[in-house]
């Protein structure tokens, strides 16, 4: 098991930007890839502004800021990464999509370094298939927004080696963070138990509750920051349901058959925040869909 010094992050969106911004603050030097200059340029931005924000509070010194940004390369060419020790991915969660990208970075990246995948509940198993070293190929899954969450799940297969899994945890701990060891089952350990939750929730509204009843419930009743409703909001509906129905099907068990109300409001387009609308109106001062009279089952 080694300190990893040469990483890179492939895929410059919400996570992937987050993934290399919390490697170059541990001192890693990172090469972030995505497809387009464009898209890059928004993650440094991304990256910028995060960097600043945790300055202005005081989490990291303002001089350290260019020495940080200096650590991240970027670039929309693969064969700028061959030589990395460590390759994380943050592509979108597709599986075909992930199985091209891996087949790819094995063909390009040097034979002893680890791919890990930054999936939020796909299979690691059916990921490392897609390669020729299985033995190296790891579930590494940050929590949005990834520079101040503070746990990794750490996914090994059933073929990863124990060397593999030993570095990704060393990787964890030198970036200040927790790291939790899961089985490779749809979910892992956070979404296993978090998404069903919501999705009860979510039930109790169909059955006639009010989201803000339902929220209140946890928020006072179980010491939760923030109600499951709120919470399904800001994740993102058609999110949750993805990760139900990948319960589902995973384990076969209807306790996790997807709320219908969830179901329909993903079919009306109503996602959350990010729409504007989803249990509650972002529009008109966080009025609920329901208070409204809107159909919620
Ligand atoms: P995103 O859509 O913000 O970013 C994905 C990026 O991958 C895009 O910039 C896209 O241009 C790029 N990309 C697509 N194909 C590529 C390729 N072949 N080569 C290089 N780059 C490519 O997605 P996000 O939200 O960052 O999610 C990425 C992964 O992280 C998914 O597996 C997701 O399940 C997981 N995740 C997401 C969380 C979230 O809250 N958004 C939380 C934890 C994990």
């Amino acid at each position: 098991m080694k300190s990893l010094e040469n990483v890179s992050v492939i895929g410059g969106g919400l996570m992937g930007s987050g993934i290399a911004q919390v490697l170059a603050e541990s001192g890693k030097t990172v090469t972030l890839v995505d497809l387009s200059n464009e898209v890059l340029e928004q993650a440094r931005e991304r990256i910028r502004s995060s960097l600043e924000r945790k300055s202005v509070k005081g989490i990291i010194a303002l001089e350290e800021l260019p020495s940080i940004l200096n650590r991240i390369t970027t670039s929309d060419n693969l064969d700028d990464i061959k030589n990395s020790q460590l390759v994380i991915e943050a592509v979108p969660e597709d599986i075909e999509l992930k199985k091209k990208v891996f087949k790819q970075l094995d063909h390009i990246v040097n034979k002893e370094a680890i791919l890990a995948s930054n999936t939020s509940g796909l299979s690691i198993a059916a990921i490392g298939a897609s390669t020729s070293r299985p033995e190296k190929v790891i579930g590494m899954h940050f929590f949005y927004p990834a520079p101040l969450m503070n746990l990794v799940e750490v996914i090994p297969s059933i073929v990863t080696s124990d060397e593999t899994y030993e570095t990704a945890k060393l990787l964890v701990s030198e970036l200040n963070k927790n790291a939790v060891t899961c089985k490779d089952y749809p979910g892992f350990l956070v979404n296993r138990m978090l998404v069903p939750m919501i999705n009860e929730a979510i039930f109790c509204v169909m059955e006639g509750a009010t989201p803000e009843d339902v929220d209140d419930s946890m928020k006072y009743g179980a010491n939760h920051r923030m109600g499951p409703i709120t919470l399904a909001d800001y994740v993102g509906l058609d999110v949750l349901l993805a990760t139900m129905e990948g319960l589902y099907e995973g384990f076969g068990d209807s306790k996790y058959r997807p709320a219908p109300l969830l179901k329909k409001l993903v079919e009306s387009g109503n996602l959350g925040r990010k729409t504007g609308k989803g249990f509650y109106d972002y529009n008109e001062d966080y009025q609920s869909v329901q208070k409204k009279g809107a159909s919620v089952s």
